[in-house]
């Protein structure tokens, strides 16, 4: 059963402890009786894993060792993988080297001028298939070699190389490792660490960067404990039944969206607005997740870049019917429940399926001819006829990580040649044309061919006859996935502004947030009769649609906004600055924190931000145009050179 009303109440008080424990304090202090203080003490605190270990033996063995616990950890012998033995690596001309002394971890390597010099390696960050390392730098900042253990090969490699071998990234360039792209604080922190807080200050550049524990940790998904602790300590019947046991997270009883909500901060590709505090009702609060849309994604909607599994999972049928990740995935040692066709044969038929009237291909054992994939290894006997081969074929990643595709689609050779799209058939069958796959298909299940969003989906994008009809047939249907219908959203802002006047007006007042936040993102102003419609959102209950409702009417001359509005648009101004301040060690927040000034009419502080922008990444071309705009407007032609 879920309580969904008693966990948002809860989640209400938590907030107002948090915000106003040190006055209320005071308050009853002063004018109430001492004992009354006991209470106030509820605001939970990290405790770390150790704390449950004698209640909790089986999760805690299950989770040591698991990925999550290997999310990162300090340079020693039992943790660093890699060869640093004295060894040396090749690369564009220059020797790189690893090796130890007095029990410490160095690599001489192309430092912050591009010059070869020596780093001590502080920290671990995974452990398998590759792992990286963190090297400390002046302002609290770690970043992240690009020289890479490949623990299978047992290998050095460069990531560079790995993943954009076209760029030739010097130590200026922004994706060099001694700079912004690969910056941990900013770029990889809070999905490696529990409790993590950025501390970035925008006004020094610099970071205090904390966390309660160094790996993901219980704490990080079941929230500070102690206030479950003493919940525990207390004699079985003396303990409060109503309260979750005193943990703020939730965790049974609940539906697979709450659940799968738990995960994504760290399982999505997303922009962060804040520290995460526990303390949330919707998604939209802390992150704001970014859509399977191109060019992250296909143009269907499969995995193209780093997308994680929430954008993938939360657009498919399984996720539509309530199947949640611990349905396959132990959550505490990351494993798979069961192995092999087994663990999808928990819910689908093997009469149906575990057969070759099915799937048509051969199990292990049978002889056959020799197949190979598209990353040139050889499939064997028996891999086709594996379900997750055809269902979550996947892509490698940093080099040499192969994740899997969490939308589980059915594959459609007879879409790849129109729509670009890769298929499971030819990604194995690399050697054969997608017509060639598609015929089996129409010989092994016959003429008729299931519809699926990612045609509406790409016909949009690509802008083909007929596909504004289906997309915004997508964007109101809701037995579609709601990342799914927002995704519509976005192409028709792009796309169709002229033509989708309507079906973003009424999508402002969708009931999902994410739909909410989309209208507003792409939303097709044509006028200050705009401003109505709008106005409303300043008071959403969800932060990213409020002040994506604020950032828009920010353009707004003062003059003609209703005066009766202009608080709550300040309020929600403000929780604007705040989230992009958060993430103002990135180029985009800055510009983002430029076109804020400048709206608001603040040209010298814009001038600021766009200026930091460009600092950050000197390649950000945005920044630059607006800049130059913003010289214009004032006059300032000579300046223009800085841009
Ligand atoms: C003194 C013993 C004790 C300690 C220490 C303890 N717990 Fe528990 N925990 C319990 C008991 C008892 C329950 C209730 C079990 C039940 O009802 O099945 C529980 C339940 C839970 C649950 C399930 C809650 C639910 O919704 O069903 C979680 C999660 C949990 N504990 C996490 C933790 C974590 C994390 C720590 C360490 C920070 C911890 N516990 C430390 C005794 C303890
Ligand atoms: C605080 C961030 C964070 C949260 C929250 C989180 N994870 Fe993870 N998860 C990670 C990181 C980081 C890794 C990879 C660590 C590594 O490989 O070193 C990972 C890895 C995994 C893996 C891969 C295990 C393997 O053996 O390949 C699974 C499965 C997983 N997480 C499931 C979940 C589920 C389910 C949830 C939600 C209940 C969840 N995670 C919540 C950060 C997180
Ligand atoms: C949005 C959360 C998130 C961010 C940000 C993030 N990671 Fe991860 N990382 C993960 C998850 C989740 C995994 C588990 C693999 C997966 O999802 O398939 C992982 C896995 C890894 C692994 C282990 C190898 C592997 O693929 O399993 C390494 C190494 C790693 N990340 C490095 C980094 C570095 C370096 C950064 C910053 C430049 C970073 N990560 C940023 C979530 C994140
Ligand atoms: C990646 C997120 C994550 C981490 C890390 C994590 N848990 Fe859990 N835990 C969950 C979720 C989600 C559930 C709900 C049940 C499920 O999914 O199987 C759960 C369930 C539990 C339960 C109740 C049911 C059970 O399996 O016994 C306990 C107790 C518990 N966790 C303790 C811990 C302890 C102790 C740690 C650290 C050693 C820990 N958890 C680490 C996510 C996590
Ligand atoms: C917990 C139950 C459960 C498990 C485990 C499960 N499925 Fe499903 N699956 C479902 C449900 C429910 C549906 C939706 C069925 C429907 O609508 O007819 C579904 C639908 C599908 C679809 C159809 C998707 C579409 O777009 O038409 C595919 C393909 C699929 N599952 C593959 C898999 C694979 C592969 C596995 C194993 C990795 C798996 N399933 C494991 C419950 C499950
Ligand atoms: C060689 C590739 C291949 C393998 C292996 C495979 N499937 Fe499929 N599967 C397909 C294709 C193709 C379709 C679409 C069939 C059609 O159009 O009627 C499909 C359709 C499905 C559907 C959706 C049916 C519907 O009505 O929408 C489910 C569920 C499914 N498969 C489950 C599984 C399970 C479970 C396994 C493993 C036991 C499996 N598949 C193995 C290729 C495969
Ligand atoms: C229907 C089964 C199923 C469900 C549901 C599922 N996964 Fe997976 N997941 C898999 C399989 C199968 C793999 C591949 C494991 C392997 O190759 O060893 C996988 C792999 C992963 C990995 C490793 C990297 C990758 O992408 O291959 C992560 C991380 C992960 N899952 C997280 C999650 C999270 C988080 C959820 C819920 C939001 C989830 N999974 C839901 C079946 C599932
Ligand atoms: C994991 C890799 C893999 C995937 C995915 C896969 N196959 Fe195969 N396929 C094989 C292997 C290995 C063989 C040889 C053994 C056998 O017959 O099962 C094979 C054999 C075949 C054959 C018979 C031999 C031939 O070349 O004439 C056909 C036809 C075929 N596959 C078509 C498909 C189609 C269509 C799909 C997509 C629905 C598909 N395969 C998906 C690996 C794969």
């Amino acid at each position: 059963m879920v309580n969904k009303e008693k966990w948002k109440i809860t989640g209400v008080i938590a907030t107002i402890l948090i915000v106003l424990s040190v006055p209320l304090y005071l308050l009853k202090a002063t004018y109430f009786d001492q004992d009354l203080t006991a209470e106030l003490e509820f605001e939970p605190q990290f405790v770390g894993k150790e704390s449950c270990i004698d209640c909790h033996k089986i999760a805690y063995d299950l989770w040591t060792g698991s990925d999550h616990d290997l999310a990162m950890d300090y340079a020693n012998d039992s943790t660093v993988r890699g060869d640093f033995e004295n060894a040396e690596f090749e690369y564009k001309g220059q020797t790189h080297k690893f090796y130890k002394r007095d029990d410490k971890y160095y690599v001489y390597t192309d430092g912050p001028e591009g010059i070869m010099q020596e780093f001590e390696v502080k920290y671990t960050f995974g452990a398998h298939p590759l792992q990286q390392y963190l090297v400390e730098f002046d302002g609290g900042r770690l970043q992240t070699l690009a020289l890479t253990w490949d623990t299978i090969s047992k290998a050095w490699y460069h990531m560079e190389e790995a993943v954009y071998p076209e760029d030739d990234v010097h130590a200026s360039n922004w994706l060099h490792w001694t700079n912004q792209a690969q910056n941990w604080n900013g770029m990889c922190a809070d999905c490696h660490s529990t409790n993590l807080k950025k501390g970035f200050d925008i006004n020094t550049d610099t970071f205090n960067t904390t966390w309660s524990e160094i790996d993901v940790s219980c704490e990080a998904c079941h929230g500070p404990s102690s206030e479950h602790i003493k919940w525990a300590n207390l004699p079985e019947m003396a303990r409060p039944q109503n309260t979750n046991t005193g943990l703020i997270v939730q965790t049974s009883d609940i539906d697979n969206r709450r659940y799968v909500d738990l995960c994504a901060r760290c399982h999505s590709r997303r922009s962060s607005l804040r520290d995460y505090d526990f303390d949330w009702t919707d998604l939209l609060d802390h992150m704001i997740p970014e859509l399977p849309n191109e060019p992250m994604y296909y143009s269907d909607g499969q995995i193209l870049e780093e997308d994680y599994v929430y954008g993938s999972f939360t657009q498919s049928r399984m996720y539509m019917e309530d199947v949640m990740c611990n349905d396959c995935h132990n959550v505490h040692s990351g494993k798979l429940v069961l192995d092999g066709n087994t663990l999808c044969l928990q819910c689908h038929r093997s009469d149906v399926y575990e057969t070759y009237n099915h799937h048509f291909h051969k199990y292990k054992g049978e002889s056959s001819l020799k197949v190979i994939d598209e990353f040139g290894k050889e499939s064997k006997v028996g891999d086709g006829a594996q379900c997750i081969n055809c269902h979550m074929p996947g892509r490698y990643y940093m080099g040499v990580d192969y994740r899997r595709d969490h939308s589980f689609r059915v594959p459609r050779p007879d879409l790849s040649d129109q729509l670009g799209t890769p298929n499971a058939c030819t990604q194995c069958h690399a050697n054969e044309s997608n017509v060639w796959a598609s015929n089996y298909l129409r010989k092994w299940y016959g003429e008729s061919t299931n519809p699926h969003y990612g045609i509406a989906l790409a016909a949009g994008a690509q802008m083909q006859e007929g596909a504004f009809a289906n997309l915004v047939k997508l964007t109101k249907d809701d037995l579609y996935p709601v990342i799914i219908r927002a995704t519509a959203l976005s192409i028709l802002g792009g796309n169709y502004p002229d033509s989708s006047k309507m079906v973003f007006k009424n999508s402002l007042k969708d009931i999902e947030s994410l739909i909410r936040y989309t209208a507003l993102h792409h939303y097709p102003f044509t006028g200050l009769d705009d401003i109505n419609d709008i106005i409303p959102l300043l008071n959403d209950p969800v932060r990213a649609v409020r002040f994506e409702a604020a950032i828009s009417l920010s353009v707004v001359p003062v003059d003609q906004f209703p005066s009766k509005s202009k608080h709550a648009l300040d309020e929600a101004l403000l929780e604007y600055k705040e989230a992009m301040e958060y993430s103002a060690d990135f180029s985009a927040s800055r510009h983002n924190l430029g076109n804020f000034y400048s709206n608001i009419g603040d040209p010298n502080a814009a001038i600021e931000q766009y200026k930091a922008a460009i600092k950050i990444d000197d390649l950000f071309y945005p920044a630059k145009v607006n800049l130059a705009m913003i010289y214009n407007q004032m006059g300032e032609m000579r300046k223009l050179k800085y841009c």
